[in-house]
């Protein structure tokens, strides 16, 4: 895998990604969408910097054809409001389809909020999705376009993304944060459970992927720990620095997944890169 193109590249992992391949001695594109496609602004090292609206299926057809990349890395999304559905299932379908007019290897990024969280067991590739909110039910949908469009592509599905020590923070560990220092006020839930994943392991073993054309369908590649979101939170103000005393759990309303614990011993058995847990990363010894 030489030339790589990586959708979203101007969000948290799209970053890393397109950071860590540019590292690798790749050639990298990186598209952006509302962020300037001034390199500078978004892309670390030396890659080459887009605009794209992944709903615009010529638009995404005309990039693709121009790098004519041998793999894409798929992480644009937005999770909420008007333009979300269009985004993660049209935007989904239109770069799966055009990565497979090129016979470029598609790696594409979904999420453990496909599931319901019901089954009170880590849950594997083969259980079925069953989304309990919109974002889930777009994410589930976009999985679907995209293994019609192109059968060989991986299908990743992560958890709650964050930086730790050394790394940018992730929208997660600001949030808890924030909070922890009183300049927002929420509870976390302690009945809503997930594996969350460092970032530069998850670029990682998305690179790793993009390169081994043969791993096709869903695969978990998440951190090995499952915590509570209060848990999380905690943890993330403890790798701050910052006092999380103040902190306060509570259950999540009803309609959201709740426990989303992902089995990865498939992904822990093919990939080199470790998945390391939560606590791992995020906890201070000293
Ligand atoms: N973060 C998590 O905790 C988490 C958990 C599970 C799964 N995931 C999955 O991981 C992937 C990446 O997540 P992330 O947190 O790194 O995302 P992010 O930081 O929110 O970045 C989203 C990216 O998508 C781009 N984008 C938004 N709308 C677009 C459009 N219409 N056309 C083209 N690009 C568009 C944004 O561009 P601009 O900023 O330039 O507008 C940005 O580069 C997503 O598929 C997400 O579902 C993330």
């Amino acid at each position: 895998m030489t030339r790589l193109l990586v959708t979203g590249a101007s969000g948290f992992l799209g970053g890393e990604v397109a950071e860590r391949a540019v590292r690798a001695g790749r050639t990298v594109a990186g598209t952006c969408h509302t962020t300037s496609p001034a390199r500078e602004v978004f892309l670390r090292g030396d890659a080459v910097a887009v605009r794209l609206d992944v709903r615009d299926a010529e638009a995404v057809a005309r990039v693709v054809d121009d790098v004519r990349p041998d793999a894409v890395v798929h992480c644009a999304y937005v999770q909420d409001g008007p333009a979300a559905e269009a985004t993660i299932v049209e935007g989904s379908r239109h770069v799966a389809a055009a990565a497979r007019a090129v016979g470029a290897r598609l790696v594409h990024l979904s999420s453990d909020v496909v599931f319901a969280g019901d089954l009170g067991r880590p849950l594997r590739e083969d259980d079925p999705p069953a989304p309990v909110f919109p974002y889930g039910a777009a994410k589930a949908r976009a999985e679907e376009e995209v293994a019609a469009a192109d059968p060989g592509a991986v299908l990743v599905r992560t958890s709650l993304v964050f930086g730790g020590p050394g790394a940018e923070r992730s929208k997660h560990e600001a949030l808890a944060i924030a909070v922890a220092r009183g300049e927002r006020e929420m509870a976390f839930f302690t009945d809503e459970v997930r594996c969350p994943v460092q970032v530069g392991d998850l670029a990682a073993a998305v690179l790793e992927l993009a390169a081994r054309p043969g791993v096709a369908g869903p695969l978990h590649v998440a951190g090995t720990e499952a915590v509570d979101r209060l848990t999380f939170a905690r943890l993330a103000c403890e790798a701050a620095g910052v006092d999380a005393s103040g902190l306060r759990g509570a259950p999540s309303p009803p309609g959201r997944p709740r426990d989303c614990a992902l089995d990865v011993s498939r992904a822990l058995a093919l990939l080199e890169t470790p998945l390391r847990g939560v606590s791992e990363v995020l906890r201070r010894t000293s």
